[in-house]
């Protein structure tokens, strides 16, 4: 994918929509193995604009890849690249094209000679689910000592899904940190990051990006891609799939839960549309009773918590190592990082409510102001902070506020990587090593942080 030309076509005069601002083309190179699909920002002075625009999206059930205070992008695939009548006349800041590849041939001979995270091709481009099962196999295979392969259990079409315990043998008992890849499955670049992270980790501390001195204090326990089949969806039949795989609602119709809004903290059955929260009609109809979601709608939480396997199987894990509730703690869980994309953003719980903090809140955001300056420190990537709820919206459910409250794991954070919505879930793989970086430098800041406050030298 390589960028041709960038084209900025003023609009305002050729039109006589006054409200249409400006497009701004970003046009890629598309091989032959390539379709454009269109993503347009449209742009909220108030949440009235907002919640109508969601509306009409919902009721055009398009793509809708971002939702912030002030602005929602929507994704248009190259079936249908126009944009609905009703959506003409709102106002939208750009349109960019993304490419989307055709599904790939799975497992090449995996030749990508994992000695040197410098030298390897592995990162060089993104991966399907067997070639990311692959990955951490072969990494096992060579660092025996450190790594050594999680069986979390099977996902809705029995897949099983793998992670990575990351130690080096020692004595003393080290700090846990938990690096999870992305629930949604179409945020590859989180799945690609997690890999990198896992790598970088593993790294002879003579190369370049190595943190494997980290392992001097810490294991790692890294899930890349804790929602296989949705993400093995995105390679065999649709590029920018959300949810998992699994066949819900009432005769069998509709298919995936949401599944980082089926956690068993403040989990709501009426998910539906993420603002209507804030909308009159709704909070009208709440005083007699939100209806449940529809199990096809894009954020369907599932009709109880943990019904997704795939969350269930994490959760198992989470309280294996760390315990929840009561036992809470035990394990020295740490640190709980969920990568996620895109929009550039490091977030804090709550999920469920804007308006209350934690009690750790303080030390949550020291550490985490920490972290952005440490990721912007490497390529200049900018990261906005705050809660997940302020960053985003309120959305029940959320794995951080159940992974902080239940786990007790203090420093629990969600990273949104790049981009802020230039290429969105379409990142170009030459960012793959980039965005590993950059992450690494956060991961390393916030551990570090961890550990000096322990009083541990690192
Ligand atoms: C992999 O790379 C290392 C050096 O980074 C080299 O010593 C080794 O021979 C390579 N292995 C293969 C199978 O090419
Ligand atoms: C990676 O490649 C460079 C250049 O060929 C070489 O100098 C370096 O030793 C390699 N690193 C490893 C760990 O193999
Ligand atoms: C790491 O690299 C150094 C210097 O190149 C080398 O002496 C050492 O054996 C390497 N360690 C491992 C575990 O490969």
């Amino acid at each position: 994918m390589h960028l041709l030309t960038f084209q900025r076509l003023l609009w305002s005069a050729a039109f006589s929509l006054p409200t249409v601002v400006a497009i701004v083309e970003h046009v890629f190179e598309a091989p032959s193995a390539q379709t454009n699909g269109f993503l347009r920002r449209f742009i909220a002075d108030d949440s009235k604009t907002l919640i109508e625009v969601l509306k009409i999206a919902q009721a055009e059930e398009m793509d809708i890849w971002q939702i912030r205070k002030d602005f929602v992008d929507i994704y248009s695939p190259p079936s249908s690249p126009g944009i609905p009548s009703a959506l003409r006349s709102m106002r939208h800041s750009s349109t960019n094209l993304i490419s989307v590849p055709e599904p790939r041939p799975r497992l090449r001979h995996p030749d990508w000679n994992l000695t040197s995270l410098q030298n390897t091709t592995f990162h060089a481009e993104f991966h399907p689910q067997a070639e990311v099962d692959a990955f951490m196999v072969d990494l096992a295979r060579l660092h025996p000592d450190s790594v050594s392969i999680l069986h979390l259990g099977h996902s809705g079409e029995e897949r099983e899904m793998l992670g990575m315990k990351i130690s080096t043998p020692s004595n003393t008992r080290k700090l846990g940190f938990i690096v999870l890849g992305p629930q949604h499955a179409r945020e590859w670049v989180a799945t690609s990051t997690a890999l990198y992270l896992a790598h970088a980790l593993l790294a002879n501390a003579s190369e370049p990006n190595s943190l494997a001195y980290l392992l001097d204090v810490y294991d790692f326990h890294i899930i890349p891609s804790p929602n296989p089949d949705g993400y093995e969806y995105t390679w065999d039949a649709d590029r920018f799939w959300y949810k998992n795989r699994q066949i819900v609602g009432p005769g069998a119709k509709c298919v995936g839960i949401d599944m980082n809004r089926n956690w068993g903290d403040h989990w709501k059955p009426h998910a539906k549309y993420p603002l209507l929260w804030e909308d009159d009609d709704l909070k009208k109809k709440k005083k007699k009773k939100a209806e449940p979601a529809d199990p096809c709608s894009h954020w369907y939480p599932g009709h109880r918590a943990f019904e997704a396997p795939e969350v269930n199987n994490l959760a198992n894990y989470i309280t294996k190592v760390n315990g929840v509730g009561k036992g809470a703690g035990k394990g020295g869980i740490v640190a709980f990082l969920d990568l996620r994309s895109y929009g550039q953003m490091l977030a804090t719980p709550y999920s469920y409510k804007c308006d209350k903090l934690p009690k750790d809140a303080e030390d949550q955001m020291e550490a985490l102001l920490g972290a952005a300056q440490a990721g912007r420190s490497v390529y200049g990537t900018q990261f906005s902070t705050g809660t997940l709820c302020e960053l985003l919206y309120r959305a029940p459910g959320n794995i951080l506020d159940y992974v902080y409250k239940a786990a007790s794991i203090k420093y629990t954070y969600a990273a949104f990587l790049r981009d802020t919505g230039t290429y969105g879930f379409a990142i170009p793989p030459a960012w793959i090593r980039p965005v590993g970086q950059e992450t690494g430098a956060m991961v390393e800041y916030l551990a570090r942080f961890i550990a000096r406050q322990r009083g541990i030298p690192l």
